[in-house]
């Protein structure tokens, strides 16, 4: 019989749109080409995943890969292979760079400085700041792009839009959603004196306290209502915010991150001191809980990594010298696969929130299903697997994990990327080959 694909993945068990579903699946010029029996099929090519289940891609739309200017922390290459050992097949970077990416020129760098280096998919932040506003509409829609990312509050880099006259001129250009980082700047620094001169690490949920996320929340979910925008409110982090996007469901979503669904004040600060520290903060338990109800419910659209490396040295300044941020792109498949494990969330909910999600909320084109015509981007994972979490095994170029020392039951075992296994069992396979995600016309 003529060999019709490229490889074929046997008997794994298949979370599609149909279903779970015990299934072969062909891969034909990096693309799903067949979902079924292909047992008579002769493909010498083929992997045995009996016992393992497959899921579409994970899609990670929050990563801070530092490059350009930031190297020292994390690049394309060690991101990137931090994402493919996670079980994560395409990333959303972040434009907080150096420069900071907020026009066509530095746009363009990225997308050629990733050739060659990258283990997974990517595309590119365009950032908004009061001096591009008149240009966004333009840029959001550069091959590569994924869309605008807004500071509301500043955080590492730079670029901040402050006030409500230039949010809202940022929010009537363009029509892809926008995502925001939802923290009140005036607030911010009003409260700075708080922690200034020296505090313990505990003192950052008071510092960048409930109110200020609050605030700017209820402030972009009004512009964004004024303006008929969709927006993207990343990293929530407070209970009280949840319920404001109830009213909302039309144009605003909203993502949650693992870190806030896992770790809680004060016992993350008292543990690992400003190593802890991300913006928004993790918060009080009451927070943590009422986010799973919110992922429970249907509320949170997406899982977000966050991954925000800084090295130790950074992380080791007294606080609040110490910058803000956690990895968290290798570690978001163990973390949410044992938070299934221990009946948080399904398997299904899981898929929703880190396939379908992303690919519904950024109009990702030929991703975020296992179905006909799609990339063959999976994330195979043994859901079985007790691993520990460890610093060692952190591929970014921080080395460190605040996960450092868990026990997690479920692992991803392979990671494919367009039809080629590029990771398997804590191993990078072949050459970095990512591209750049395409998105639907809008
Ligand atoms: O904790 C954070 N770190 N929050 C952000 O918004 C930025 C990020 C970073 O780039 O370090």
């Amino acid at each position: 019989m003529a060999e019709t694909f490229d490889l074929v993945l046997r008997g794994g068990t298949c979370l599609t749109p149909n279903g779970v579903v015990e299934a072969d699946i062909g891969i034909r010029d990096g693309r799903i080409a067949a979902i079924g029996d292909l047992s008579r099929d002769q493909t010498p090519e083929s992997l045995d995943l009996g016992g393992l289940h497959v899921l579409p891609g994970v899609i990670d739309t929050q990563v801070h890969f530092r490059e350009p200017g930031l190297e020292h922390k994390e690049d394309f290459a060690t991101g990137t292979a931090a994402a493919a050992l996670g079980g994560v097949t395409a990333v959303f970077d972040m434009p907080n760079t150096k420069p900071s990416i907020t026009d066509a020129e530095t746009l363009d760098d990225k997308c050629r400085r990733m050739v060659g280096r990258a283990w997974c998919d990517m595309a590119f932040f365009m950032g908004a700041s009061p001096n591009n506003t008149d240009e966004l509409a333009e840029l959001e829609r550069l091959p590569g792009c994924c869309g605008v990312k807004i500071f509301m509050g500043s955080s590492t880099g730079s670029l901040l839009v402050e006030d409500d006259a230039t949010l809202g001129r940022v929010l009537a250009q363009g029509t892809r959603r926008c995502s925001i980082h939802a923290e009140d700047e005036p607030r911010l620094k009003e409260r700075q004196q708080l922690v200034e001169g020296g505090a313990p690490a505990t003192m950052h949920p008071e510092w960048r306290d409930v109110e200020s996320a609050v605030l700017a929340t209820k402030r972009v979910l009004k512009l964004a209502h004024a303006t008929r925008r969709r927006i993207h409110v990343l990293h929530i982090s407070t209970a009280e915010e949840l319920p404001l996007f109830q009213d909302h469901r039309d144009y605003a979503s909203v993502e949650a991150t693992p870190q806030h669904l896992t770790l809680s004040a004060p016992e993350a600060y008292e543990r690992l001191g400003a190593f802890a520290q991300m913006n928004p903060p993790i918060r009080e338990a009451r927070h943590r809980e009422a986010l799973w109800k919110a992922v429970q419910e249907g509320l949170v659209d997406c899982i977000g990594s966050d991954h925000a490396p800084h090295t130790r040295e950074e992380k080791d300044r007294p606080y609040p010298d110490s910058p803000g941020g956690m990895p968290g792109v290798q570690t978001l498949v163990p973390i949410m696969l044992n938070h299934v494990s221990e009946g948080r969330l399904t398997l299904e909910r899981f898929v929703d929130l880190t396939s379908a999600g992303p690919a519904r909320l950024f109009g990702i084109a030929g991703k975020g299903r296992l179905a006909l015509g799609y990339d063959a981007d999976f994330t195979i994972v043994d859901l079985g697997a007790r691993r520990r979490i460890t610093n060692m095994w952190s591929a970014s170029r921080c080395g460190w994990t605040p996960f450092d020392g868990m026990e997690v039951t479920g692992w991803p075992a392979m990671t494919v990327v367009r039809g080629r296994v590029v990771a398997r069992e804590g191993e990078l396979l072949g050459e970095p080959q990512g591209t750049l995600v395409r998105f639907m016309e809008t």
